[in-house]
């Protein structure tokens, strides 16, 4: 260990978004020593592009709205696969969360009287989503960062960790590399949070950063903790089409929240004619409706386009397959049709949607209160990941923790909009917690040197491979994964696809093993991307697992040889675990708790 840098920490937190922002002020709150290691720079977190709304019930909008709808909501949404418990803690507590944040000086927009405005969003029954415009995110992060660095928190950045450490079963820290130098830093702590978020790079169409690469749910997988629900994966309705260089980039569901409708190429409202039996009570496909819904009207239903996510995107699926989409291969999304009711119709959309203005009107060369955006699904959450428990956050590996995208049972099989930013506060502030309290009670485990020597060889592999003449370059095979992850393991799902992606994922892991880079250590993209295509893979093989498995389509997973929904696979959730190859797992769904259901079936 002499030869290494070594920082010692009661909690280390991995990811420096949202959850690990929260979960770090909450574990310094406590008393303990916290590092939280940045993959970038503070501030710089895909959680900026949270961009719609953080969702609570906090009633502001409609009185009707509180804990108990939100749980019935976001289970139905789950399509009753989330882990109820988590759901429990996570509607009654989000309100609070918001509120704190708002103290910690989060500026919210406001309503009418000065209470925090909320805004509609798919699936959720009553105008639920705090926000600041279109930028909610970058206001949650600002905030947070600003609150966290007084917390005497040792801030690590452009670190990447590589592996987690371990000590027999239980967790001793986590082995780094800093980018500047690419030098090997190792992180010595009694209990370590992943907040690392999610995995949408793995896609070639996606609204996810460059970072977010599904590596936090690896390292997590690869130190022996269980991952659960990797068959269900978001594809968000709305991403750009068009430029190329930007396709993917989130539209945010607010277009629509704010009475943004779905045409086709024959100027058809095509969601009209697709409402879902289970929504048809609450959903409307008369226009006039469905606008006063979006303008707070109590007594109206929400048009079809806030129907939810997986829903809506495969339905703009359909439209521009059997020919009816836009030049760029999308459909249009229409907010400038506003004009028709109300007066200073450029001036709200402007207010309403800062960012997206921008975003067009930069990026496309469109102005979106004139003319409409061309809009198609992009690859945007994972709803699975690492197995916690639903009070206390921790994995299955004693002293791990894990909150946020990575971590999973909160969505079951599909995510509400906005529900995304609560679940961080929420399950950030928790896991920060009990990191704390578990550092408390725990000592260190012990660091083995012999561990950390294999850990720092197979990083540094790569570089003894350039001279090779087969080896094999790691942005070729990321673009062939990503490739390949979106035609095979995509929105739409078959068995047929299913095994060849994961005959295809063999091959790509023969090719990994190869690969190589030169240069030296410091800032090299090509080394740090060799070290990630373990992970890319690790999460890649463990989704087209799941799915094959899940032969039923539910949520953000339909699968066009299953198209309906099974009792048996209904009842379970799928888990995977190490062994000496990947395993799959069936473990039977928890009971819902009798008062709970009886929620649930109050607001059917
Ligand atoms: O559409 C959006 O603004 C995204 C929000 C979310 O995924 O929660």
């Amino acid at each position: 260990m002499s030869t290494y840098e070594t920082y010692s920490h009661d909690v280390l937190v991995i990811g420096s978004g949202g959850a690990g922002l929260r979960a770090a002020i909450e574990a310094s709150a406590a008393g303990v020593s916290v590092g939280m290691v940045c993959r970038s720079l503070l501030g710089k977190a895909h959680t900026v592009m949270a961009e719609g709304g953080v969702a609570a019930s906090l009633g502001n909008v409609d009185d009707r709205d509180n804990w108990k709808v939100h749980f019935a909501d976001t289970m139905r949404g789950g399509q009753y696969l989330n882990n109820w418990r988590m759901v429990e803690l996570f509607t009654k507590e989000a309100p609070d969360r918001v509120r704190e944040l708002e103290a910690w000086g989060a500026v919210f927009d406001r309503t009418a009287d000065g209470r925090i405005l909320q805004r509609n969003f798919g699936g959720h029954k009553y105008p639920r989503l705090a926000h600041v415009g279109d930028r909610t995110g970058l206001e949650m992060i600002r905030t947070l960062q600003d609150h966290g660095i007084h917390q005497g928190i040792d801030i690590y950045q452009e670190y990447t960790i590589v592996s987690l450490l371990k000590d027999g079963d239980r967790i001793a820290g986590a082995i780094a590399y800093d980018r500047e130098k690419g030098l090997f830093k190792i992180f010595h702590s009694k209990a370590v949070i992943i907040a690392t978020g999610g995995m949408g790079k793995i896609y070639k169409i996606s609204s996810n950063s460059w970072d977010c690469t599904g590596g936090g749910i690896s390292i997590a997988y690869h130190a022996g903790a269980e991952l659960i629900d990797m068959e269900f994966v978001q594809f968000h309705p709305t991403g750009m089409v068009w430029p190329p260089s930007v396709r993917g980039l989130l539209i945010t569901e607010g277009v629509r929240g704010e009475g943004g409708v779905l045409r086709n190429s024959n100027g058809k409202r095509f969601m009209f004619d697709d409402i879902p039996e289970n929504y048809k009570n609450q959903t409307s496909n008369n226009e006039e409706e469905g606008w006063r819904y979006t303008q707070g009207d109590k007594n109206a239903k929400r048009p079809p386009e806030l129907l939810t996510r997986d829903h809506v995107a495969r339905c703009i699926r359909r439209e521009i397959k059997e020919g009816r989409g836009s030049p760029h291969g999308g459909v249009f999304l229409d907010i400038a049709w506003i004009k028709e009711k109300i007066s200073n119709a450029p001036e709200h959309i402007k207010k309403k949607l800062p960012s997206m203005y921008h975003q067009f009107k930069e990026l496309a060369n469109v102005d979106i209160t004139k003319e409409s955006m061309e809009v198609g699904p992009t690859t945007h959450y994972i709803m699975g990941g690492i197995r916690v428990d639903a009070d206390t956050q921790m994995t299955t590996v004693p002293g791990l923790f894990a909150a946020g995208e990575c971590a999973a049972g909160l969505h079951g099989a599909n995510r509400l909009g906005g529900n995304s930013l609560s679940d961080l506060l929420v399950f950030g502030k928790r896991a920060g917690e009990s990191a704390a309290q578990y550092a408390k009670a725990n000592q260190k485990g012990k660091l083995s040197e012999k561990q950390i020597e294999e850990l720092s060889k197979e990083a540094l592999d790569p570089f003894s491979r350039e001279a090779n003449a087969d080896k094999e370059n790691p942005f070729q095979i990321q673009s062939d994964l990503q490739e390949m992850m979106q035609d095979l393991v995509g929105i739409v799902r078959t068995e047929k696809e299913l095994i060849e992606a994961l005959n295809r994922l063999e091959e790509l892991k023969r090719r990994a093993a190869k690969v190589a880079c030169g240069g030296n250590r410091g800032y090299n993209p090509g080394w740090h991307t060799a070290i990630e295509l373990k992970h890319m893979l690790t999460v890649a093989e463990a989704i087209a697992m799941s799915a094959l498995e899940r032969k039923e389509s539910r949520g953000g997973h339909f699968r066009d040889d299953f198209p309906d929904k099974s009792e048996e696979l209904g009842s379970v959730n799928l888990s995977i675990s190490k062994g000496e190859k990947m395993k799959l797992q069936r473990i039977p769904k928890q009971k819902l708790r009798d008062d709970l259901q009886q929620i649930v079936e109050e607001n059917k």
